[in-house]
């Protein structure tokens, strides 16, 4: 029979055993996971030297891989930039690897045991410190779901099993870039940004700039669709360099007819006001002050081109032929072709009895009231191409005043495909006032709660102040070394060495750059399933048994809409074939015609 003692001792010696065995569990497989020693260490890299080289050369970590760096506090985290063979005598194969590693941060321990990711190196690597694989579950406390607004949108590319996310909030509020070639998954990434980003965040309003109509199909029912048939922008909202080009255009602008233009709003404004007993009310609800005298040439107030006119011929009755008098007969001449311009449908048909219909229009297009659809998707390939840059101003500057004016009622995402036909780093091109409601929702939207995401193909043709202005930057596939440039303009040392990926990156591959994510993260996006891929409707959406109907009617038909009798915003086959164009009062007859009157 065993006594009491011996038992106890038999267990205590069992206990040494197991953790013995433990121990040395670990330190195998600490052994196993070692893949080298730190040799040198500058700033937030290091160089290493590989031991696990296989006799047949190969080593199963390379560029672009995360390594860690133990030491007694934390685990280092870092990326390879590069790595060589190096011919040195070891005791055993004679080969070994040399590379350098750029250091991102490190993960820590708590005193409760409790292990967190932090940006940034507090415990510098030691030579001699091992250089370790990262195992899957230190990748998951680096890169998993940090906050409540963190959404999966893709895996990391080194590891297909760890969930590669971002924080919503995060890269709203500071604002986003997503940048890449032609191709390489920008809009896809784009329509799984914000699919993910609506989810979580169902106070968030999308105001989404549709350069090429791709984006239809992409939010089912949570997006309204806003063309030129659905999307009226009265011309009264436009301020004065907005109708200023829209009635002169780029090229027929004279000063002496702006000028002119200039004095005679204000006049329709407050001729309206008074004269409307529909404004007054609805006007003295909204400010509760009187009308009249209050407008300026910019202030958001109806007014009628009638009065307009009739303001300009009344003054011009009074003054004898000259410069003058021939400057309000061009000014009428103007007015009225544009009027008339059967493109310009949206801006100025605004029915039999025109009203205020400022509010209907904010809704509308900022959907504030909506939580069932809270984004809306302007779709500006549909409307004229000569107007297109004057109706983003316009949204870019309602967008951001409505923010102002509300104090942030509620968070309002402007995403931008092709942003940088709005604000091109080449300052004399483009429409000045596009340019400027881009930059000062960039500089100071987030005040106001109006963010913005800007998409495009070409960085190094965008503004720089816009990009620096973005906090996380999604970069893909870029071949061109100038858009590269900038993306590492934006980015720190460390991480723009990462960017030497960026010309190899595969289609739906990103690097991840900024507030957004814990750390740099090369991501693949998660498929979007083919239905909701953005895509072009006029390329893909077609029949292909239409494209046997073309004949001379149809080409017809797109000729007579190309000249701007019908809504270009109709499908191209189920469009009616058109009658013969009647000859309309156009810029070509500008000159010649008799009278502005009809
Ligand atoms: N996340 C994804 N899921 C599924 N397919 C994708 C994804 N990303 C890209 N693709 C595929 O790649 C194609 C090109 O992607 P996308 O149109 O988004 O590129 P892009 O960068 O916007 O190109 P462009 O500059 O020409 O507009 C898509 O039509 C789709 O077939
Ligand atoms: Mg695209």
């Amino acid at each position: 029979m065993q006594s009491v003692e011996h038992v106890h001792l038999l267990e205590r010696l069992s206990v040494h055993e197991r953790s013995f065995q433990q121990q040395s569990n670990e330190l195998s497989s600490l052994a196993a996971e070692q893949l080298g020693r730190v040799i040198t260490v500058s700033g937030s890299q290091v160089t290493v030297q590989f031991t696990s080289v296989s006799p047949d050369g190969d080593i199963d970590v390379t560029v672009g891989s995360l390594v860690g760096v133990r030491n007694s506090e934390s685990l280092a985290i870092g990326t390879l930039s590069d790595i060589a063979l190096e011919r040195i005598q070891t005791d055993d194969s004679g080969t070994s690897a040399v590379g350098r590693i750029d250091l991102l941060g490190e993960i820590v321990s708590e005193k409760s045991g409790a292990r967190h990711f932090q940006n940034g190196i507090r415990a510098y690597p030691k030579i001699g410190n091992a250089i370790v694989r990262i195992r899957d579950e230190d990748l998951n406390i680096i890169y998993g779901f940090s906050h409540p607004h963190s959404v999966k949108i893709g895996v990391l590319q080194q590891n297909a099993a760890v969930a590669a996310t971002v924080n919503v909030d995060e890269m709203v509020r500071k604002h986003f870039a997503i940048v890449g070639s032609t191709g390489s998954g920008k809009s896809t990434g784009t329509a799984l940004v914000l699919r993910k980003a609506m989810e979580v965040r169902p106070d968030l309003r999308v105001l989404l700039i549709d350069a090429h109509n791709e984006y239809s199909e992409c939010f089912e029912d949570r997006a309204v669709l806003l063309g030129p048939d659905s999307l009226k922008l009265p011309f009264w909202l436009f301020n004065f360099d907005e109708i200023v080009q829209i009635i002169f255009g780029t090229r027929g602008r004279a000063d002496v007819e702006t000028a002119l233009l200039a004095e005679l709003i204000p006049l329709a404004k407050t001729e309206y006001a008074g004269t409307r007993q529909t404004l007054r009310s609805s006007n003295s609800k909204i400010t509760g002050q009187s009308d009249a005298g209050r407008f300026t040439v910019d202030t958001p107030a109806p007014y009628l081109f009638e009065n307009v006119i009739a303001l300009a011929e009344n003054r011009m009755g009074k003054l004898e032929n000259g410069d003058l008098a021939i400057s309000y007969q061009r000014l009428l001449m103007r007015i009225n072709a544009a009027r008339k311009n059967p493109r310009y449908g949206f801006i100025f048909d605004d029915g039999a009895e025109p009203s205020d219909t400022m509010i209907d229009v904010l809704c509308e297009v900022l959907r504030v009231k909506d939580d069932e659809r809270p984004m809306a998707i302007v779709q500006l390939a549909a409307f004229p191409s000569e107007t297109m840059e004057v109706i983003v101003s316009a949204l870019f500057r309602m967008a951001f005043e409505f923010g102002l004016w509300s104090n942030a009622l509620s968070p309002l995402l402007i995403v931008c495909e092709e942003a940088h036909n709005y604000a091109n780093a080449d300052r004399s091109i483009g429409f000045g006032p596009a340019r400027e409601g881009l930059s000062r929702i960039a500089k100071e939207g987030r005040k106001y709660g109006v963010f913005l995401g800007l998409v495009t193909q070409r960085p190094h043709l965008l503004d720089p102040t816009l990009v620096s202005q973005c906090s996380t930057v999604f970069a893909m596939r870029l071949g061109h070394e100038d858009d590269q440039k900038i993306v590492r303009a934006a980015v720190s040392d460390a991480a723009g060495r990462l960017l030497a990926f960026l010309p190899s990156l595969g289609t739906r591959e990103a690097l991840v750059i900024g507030a957004g994510v814990p750390t740099v993260t090369r991501l693949r996006f998660d498929e979007l399933p083919p239905d909701f891929i953005p895509r072009s409707h006029a390329v893909w959406g077609r029949d292909l048994d239409a494209v046997e109907k073309i004949d001379d009617q149809l080409i017809g038909s797109i000729v007579g809409r190309w000249r701007g009798a019908a809504s270009a915003s109709k499908p191209l086959v189920t469009s009616p074939p058109l009658a013969e164009p009647k000859p309309e009062a156009g810029e070509m007859m500008l000159w010649t015609a008799p009278s502005y009157r009809e």
